[in-house]
């Protein structure tokens, strides 16, 4: 069976996934073709374009369009719920129960204009509506690879209704124990917070978890944002945050998704790029709120299965919560968890592909690696070259990893391209930055090379399998960069430039089989210095995506400060 999914739904993070029988044979972001972040407003036609191009079918093959956003029933408690809550705001309440499937036929509507403008012929190919927290659980179960009885949570801001899921996979098979409904969004706190402290929700979460270690999460107590948080049932207090209407704080035409009052009682919101207080003990009391709601909830509806299997599948933005990840790793009754590497909503183009496919009886296996995005060949990276028409220099090497690795040594940064685009937020070593982590200063010498970000905000390193229980001291799977680990102390001082400030690191565990190319340079690297270990960002600059083609990937090298870009067999440098 053919299943191309489609994310868009929410108005952001475009997507899509071609599931052949169960395979997954390509996946990306809107974003990445269109070059605009997050790719707003628009629908996934380049990314269903490449991805059928990359599978070698036509648009009139594909037998189901599965779409993560699907109509919910007057029976279900979601809309009663966001009526009641909203009774502040009348117009919305009164569309929730009224017309509430109203954004459902909006989008349909996209998906059938979109699927024709692809060549789709709709009396052949069926659309299959997926309820969107069941398309972010089944992104999570369905691609963990656990044969057991699973845990499934889903946290993030908003999906029709609903915004926080728990429930249970058995035997291919996806259980609702609990859902939580808007506006009692725990990941909508988060992003309502993210914007008081200067960051654009839906974006700026990370940079709010990165700000959290220089904070005091005593000196605050934010605990009233919640008007409640017991047994397992959660109510946000939107008075202060996750407020619409006319309860909005708005400042220069620009309504927030926070009110008057929490200004009046927090101060005015972070609007320059400072790092001081009161704003990084917020970001410490937010960020551990955050934590500890998420966990009670767990321990509320998970508990037991927990108990039973230890295995939980983890997906929706709050799943990128990296350090939320560190502590469900931590728990007693956790063995594994698996967080499928484009957790946010990009990543429900897949899930919604893969309910479809689970529920027609294909067979799924555990996701490996991210690696599903458009690759190119070293004779396609030669007539970027030529075409860019820059004054570049540019030499094939004898042997990339072995090369590569020697610039690193020295100190250099070295921008890297090579093989298949990423699919999720993360770098993971076909479009990154990398940087030598025991050259002292090469953070520093990054961000001014790249002049792209927040000097505070943590470098992450990608690690050889050998090694890794060594630094990180656990055996967890780590292979997408989705949860941090203690550095053990011996290696702190030997990496200290991707170790962050609480003395974690959000690793990468690098395989041999997933990418022999960066294994191989893991290994140079190693032989050259002693450590395993590469820092590994992402190649884009500061609000820009992370670049696709070769052509981007040149006019970014253009327009930083970089001295190395190996892109396939090519070492590019500038002239001097
Ligand atoms: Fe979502």
């Amino acid at each position: 069976m053919i299943i191309l999914g489609l994310s868009g739904a929410l108005n952001h993070d475009a997507s899509a996934a071609l599931l052949i029988d169960g395979e997954i044979v390509a996946a990306a972001e809107e974003e990445r073709f269109i070059r605009d972040k997050h790719a707003k407003n628009r629908m996934p036609l380049n990314a269903a374009r490449f991805c059928l191009e990359f599978a070698g079918i036509g648009a009139r093959d594909v037998d189901v369009v599965a779409f993560p956003y699907a109509p919910i029933g007057l029976a279900t408690p979601a809309r009663w719920h966001y009526a009641r809550r909203h009774w502040y705001a009348p117009d919305r309440a009164l569309d929730a129960l009224f017309n509430g499937n109203r954004r459902y036929r909006r989008n349909r509507g996209r998906v059938l204009v979109m699927g024709t403008a692809l060549g789709i012929d709709w009396t052949r190919t069926e659309f299959v509506p997926v309820e969107h927290h069941l398309a972010h659980a089944s992104s999570a179960y369905h691609l963990s690879g656990f044969e057991e009885r699973t845990a499934i949570l889903g946290v993030d801001g908003k999906g029709e209704y609903a915004t926080t899921f728990f429930g249970y996979g058995e035997g291919g098979k996806i259980h609702k124990i609990k859902e939580l409904y808007d506006p009692d969004s725990i990941s909508g706190v988060y992003g309502a917070m993210t914007e008081y402290l200067g960051f654009e929700m839906l974006d700026g979460e990370y940079k709010v978890m990165g700000m959290a270690p220089y904070g005091d999460p005593n000196r605050h107590d934010l605990s009233r944002l919640f008007r409640r948080r017991s047994r397992g049932e959660v109510e946000v207090d939107t008075r202060y945050v996750n407020t619409v209407g006319l309860r909005r704080y708005r400042a220069e035409g620009v309504g927030f998704y926070f009110s008057q009052k929490l200004v009046d009682w927090l101060g005015p919101r972070r609007v320059d790029e400072s790092i001081d207080e009161p704003f990084v003990d917020y970001a410490a009391s937010l960020q551990r709120l955050f934590e500890d709601t998420c966990l009670q909830l767990v321990d509320a509806h998970l508990g037991d299965i927990l108990a039973d299997t230890g295995k939980l599948a983890f997906a929706g933005g709050g799943a990128l919560n990296v350090k939320l990840n560190q502590r469900l790793v931590a728990r007693a009754d956790v063995q594994e968890l698996f967080v499928q590497p484009a957790a946010g909503d990009s990543g429900t183009a897949l899930g919604a592909a893969t309910y479809v496919a689970a529920g027609r009886g294909d067979k799924l296996s555990r996701m490996r690696h991210a690696y599903l995005g458009p690759a190119f060949s070293t004779d396609e990276c030669l007539d970027a070259l030529r075409a860019i028409g820059e004054p570049l220099e540019f030499a094939r090497l004898d042997d990339v990893p072995r090369d590569t690795a020697r610039i690193l040594a020295a100190g250099n940064p070295v921008a890297w391209f090579q093989g298949r685009m990423e699919f999720g937020p993360r770098a993971l070593g076909a479009r990154s930055i990398l940087g030598c982590p025991s050259a002292a200063g090469i953070a520093d010498r990054i961000n001014a090379q790249i002049k792209f970000r927040e000097r505070w905000r943590p470098f992450c390193p990608s690690v050889l399998d050998r090694v890794a229980p060594q630094i990180i001291q656990s055996q967890h799977p780590a292979p997408f960069m989705t949860i941090t680990f203690d550095v053990a102390e011996s290696w702190k001082a030997r990496i200290p430039e991707v170790v962050h400030r609480d003395g974690t690191a959000r690793v990468q565990v690098v395989d041999e089989a997933s990418n022999p190319r960066y294994y191989a340079l893991l290994e140079h690297l190693e032989a050259l210095t002693g450590d395993a270990v590469v820092l590994n960002t992402s190649l884009n600059r500061q609000g820009e995506p992370i670049v696709c083609t070769p052509t981007d990937a040149l006019a970014m090298f253009i327009g930083s400060d970089l001295e190395y870009l190996v892109m396939e067999d090519l070492l590019v440098t500038k002239r001097r």
